[in-house]
């Protein structure tokens, strides 16, 4: 019989998200009269913005016709699109960024899995507590950590705890790691940082040869001028960082499916025999082999960000979510919750209340406001006594959300 890769067996029952999904489907088939907010899963709500939706049309048809019909388009995105992105993103910031250093692709979430395919098994590995879970979940399915604690941690990697005691900063270890997985704005607490403390992170990396993998997907919601947007403001990172943006949170493109990766030329690993090898050339083979490209149509759109109008709405969008952030803030502290978080993400990090377990206050939620949230034990044993609130909905939603929490 064919043998299965066991790793699997070794994740906790399902993926956060669905696992909530299936309470909330739950909870609604037996509450027929119900009616659910979501706040759970940061999933955008607003439609696509006009300038991306007319690109996508005008590719389209540009498709049925003979002359701009397109097959297969590069793997690793079309050229204009790269060069949008290194001027706009980076270049306007100050980041020598070339558009062949990036990679488009269909998710975030899919490169910071796949970036695995191109480093060795035996790296140590750290991530933050609580921490998006597919960089966890990702290295346990690789085989890169040993079995589950107990306490659902799992052996072989290392947890750097991110709480108040620390104003959710993960502190750099005392150690090297090979390997660093930072988010920021951070998902799920909605902390940022300081220019200041990447730069020692940066320096780290570059003192122990670690890697960092920088997840800025949320880039697009910092407020306050003086936090960065990208890993590679900080002098020093285009040697030790990997960068992952998205089109997902900014431009709605949840459904839509274009990111970007990025991956500076000259950025080396080691192999077995001490000698030094670039990253650029591995991931661009795993990328010709394993993938085919972001269609042309959703290029286009992506494409259509950066145009005058596409800025416009985009910042809107963000305007919009940040101001429903802002009220579930106020609204919450005013109420006596302790919330975090939100100023420069679209999550808001609230401490349970009356010593609930995030789960118990899930289902309070659930069952006295009909909201849901997501238990921030789902990202961690560190994000016990935690709820993440998503500020994705409307704002009649969101407002109506609030009302409904306070006045449980
Ligand atoms: C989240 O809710 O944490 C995000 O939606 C997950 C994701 O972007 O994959």
């Amino acid at each position: 019989m064919v043998k299965i890769n066991e790793n699997y067996l070794k994740l906790k029952a399902g993926y956060l998200f669905p696992e909530i999904s299936k309470r909330v489907n739950t909870y609604t088939q037996a509450n027929k009269n119900s009616d659910v907010i979501k706040l759970g899963i940061g999933d955008v709500t607003e439609p696509l913005p006009k300038a991306c939706i007319n690109a996508m049309s005008k590719a389209l048809n540009e498709m049925g016709t003979t002359k701009g019909f397109k097959g297969y388009g590069p793997e690793q995105g079309y050229g204009w699109l790269r060069e949008k992105i290194s001027e706009n993103d980076f270049i306007s910031r100050g980041c020598q960024i070339t558009p062949e250093e990036i990679f488009v692709s269909d998710g975030s979430k899919c490169d910071s899995s796949n970036i695995l395919d191109i480093l060795g098994n035996d790296n140590l590995i750290a991530v933050t507590d609580p921490v998006y879970p597919v960089y966890v979940d990702s290295n346990v399915m690789t085989g890169r950590t040993g079995e589950t604690l107990q306490n659902g941690t799992y052996k072989g990697l290392l947890y750097l705890a991110i709480n108040e005691d620390n104003n959710f900063l993960p502190e750099i270890p005392q150690n090297k790691v090979d390997i660093v997985y930072l988010c920021f704005p951070n998902n799920p607490t909605g902390a940022t940082i300081t220019k200041h403390e990447l730069k020692k992170w940066v320096d780290y990396a570059n003192d122990n040869k670690s890697l960092i993998l920088f997840d800025a997907a949320y880039e697009a919601f910092i407020q306050d001028k003086d936090i960065p947007h990208s890993i590679y403001e900080i002098d020093g990172a285009k040697n030790c960082a990997i960068e992952f943006r998205s089109f997902s949170k900014n431009a709605g493109f949840t459904g839509v499916r274009c990111a970007y990766t990025v991956i500076p030329k000259g950025l080396s690993g080691q192999n077995s025999k001490g000698d030094k090898v670039d990253l650029w050339p591995l991931w661009n083979r795993r990328q010709c082999t394993k993938f085919n490209g972001v269609s042309y149509v959703v290029q286009r759109g992506a494409e259509a960000v950066y145009s005058f109008q596409g800025k416009k709405e985009v910042n809107s969008l963000i305007d919009f979510y940040m101001e429903n952030a802002k009220i579930m803030k106020s609204k919450l502290s005013t109420a006596g919750f302790i919330v975090y978080g939100g100023d420069n993400a679209p999550y808001v990090w609230v401490k349970t209340p009356s010593g609930k377990t995030s789960w118990d206050f899930f289902d309070y939620l659930l069952e006295k406001a009909n909201v849901v949230g997501t238990p921030g034990s789902g990202f961690g044993l560190a994000g016990e006594g935690y709820f993440r609130l998503s500020a994705f909905n409307s704002r009649l939603n969101v407002i109506n959300a609030m009302e409904r929490i306070i006045n449980i």
